[in-house]
């Protein structure tokens, strides 16, 4: 395959992406309107076989709960819940202990702002490109004070500092937007906010970074990372909370149940040590090995590798769609971004929604439309929602142009 400027992408060809188009046969289904083009993975990504078989070989050979027994099946299952969890450690640049499973972004989240036992007078600094998962855990707790970001998606660190005063506890922000598909300088961001006060932790919802680019938590000095498996290869329903030490030791903790305590009596209970102390309950055992095998598998692929098929992806998505008459292209113009491109339509007697169901319908292309969990971003441009188009490291130079094709001829017929 080669892009527009005769440059070789290497993830269409290269055998290990093949391998791994190979093992998703969702890939080959047919919908009325012919093959299948998912580019959906910002909301979701899809789950190969490999870790459906992580996920299944866990239920049909060592079924049984985590950290709870002494028989065969527990330990085995403990096993792989422990190895998982290095696994996916080791990917983001942390320890295990510091790496706590959770239902996902948004429960990461809820586990931090619970934690921080916020006071009413406390403010909490994001933008206004932001998902509802950042802000809404801080909603009735603090005040939660906005930094606006334009059309291009542009986060100004300066405008980010001077919104920082003595009683700013946290910054949370997108360490990429699912919106625009820039990724913001967070490394910059956090040492800029901390520079100011050296007390305000910075938290990073790392949910459209994880698996597609490198991502260390101690490069962007964070105090906390969030991100969820699912899209990242991995099972739905399972994630993560990442930070230091210090700022996970420090949070109080709110969710309480079975398998965090060391012991319990009638007035008192000792917590067990990170990370154990900050997953209450029973977790999602299944979904944990699902995810260390989705970790594995990208490990294979190689983020770095992930990463410049994603770019060129993004790449041949934005040529594609820029120039459209019927369709303005939110986010960077040229440079880098996400393999992700959302577009406002311009004739308000065209809607979003409305064009993902034809190209749905009418050329089996399958696309989000909306707000995408970021209704604060397009209240604040008066823009009505948008179509969005995201790729995944399965996605191929074709589906792109097979997207970009078949929105010219929707937009085309529509526009007339
Ligand atoms: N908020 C996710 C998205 O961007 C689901 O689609």
């Amino acid at each position: 395959m080669t892009n527009r400027n005769d440059t070789l992408v290497v993830g269409d060809d290269d055998p290990a992406f093949v391998a791994l188009r190979r093992d998703l046969p969702i890939l080959s289904r047919t919908t009325d309107a012919g093959r299948l083009v998912y580019l959906d993975s910002a909301a979701s990504s899809l789950t190969p076989g490999r870790v459906l078989s992580a996920i299944t070989g866990y239920y049909e050979r060592s079924r049984a709960n985590v950290h709870r027994g002494k028989h065969l099946l527990s330990e085995e299952a403990s096993t792989l819940f422990e190895d998982a969890r290095e696994k996916i450690a080791a990917f983001i640049g942390a320890e295990p202990a510091t790496t706590i499973f959770s239902a996902g972004t948004t429960a990461s989240i809820n586990l931090v702002a619970l934690g921080l036992r916020l006071r009413p007078d406390d403010v909490v600094v994001t933008t206004s490109a932001d998902h509802h998962a950042v802000l809404l855990p801080f909603f009735d707790r603090c005040e939660l004070r906005f930094v606006d970001v334009g059309a291009d998606g542009v986060v100004d660190v300066d405008r980010v500092v001077d919104s920082v005063d003595a009683r700013t506890r946290l910054v949370a922000l997108a360490h990429g937007s699912n919106v625009t598909g820039r990724v913001h300088d967070v490394a910059a961001i956090a040492a800029a906010v901390k520079a100011k006060s050296p007390s305000t932790l910075v938290l990073v919802d790392a949910a459209q970074t994880v698996g597609h680019v490198p991502v260390s938590v101690r490069d962007l000095g964070a105090d906390f990372l969030a991100f969820s498996s699912h899209k990242m290869l991995g099972p739905t329903g399972v994630g993560v909370l990442s930070g230091t030490r210090a700022a996970l030791d420090a949070l109080a903790v709110e969710v309480r149940g079975g398998g965090m305590v060391r012991l319990v009596d009638r007035t008192r209970y000792e917590l067990r040590a990170l990370p154990q102390k900050l997953e209450a309950g029973t977790p999602d055992i299944a979904g944990v090995i699902g995810l260390g095998a989705a970790v594995a598998l990208l490990d294979e692929l190689g983020i770095e590798r992930i990463a410049a098929h994603g770019h060129a992806l993004a790449q041949r998505l934005a040529h594609g769609v820029r120039d459209l008459p019927g369709a303005a292209l939110l986010g960077p113009a040229d440079g880098e971004r996400l393999p992700l491109v959302s577009l406002v339509p311009r004739s308000t007697t065209v809607s979003a929604d409305h064009l993902a169901m034809i190209l749905s319908d009418t050329h089996g292309v399958m696309v989000r439309s909306g707000h995408f969990c970021c209704h604060p971003f397009f209240d604040a441009l008066g823009l009505p929602g948008a179509l969005r188009a995201s790729a995944g490291p399965y996605n191929t130079t074709d589906d792109v142009d097979a997207f970009v094709d078949a929105l010219r001829r929707v937009l085309a017929t529509l526009l007339r």
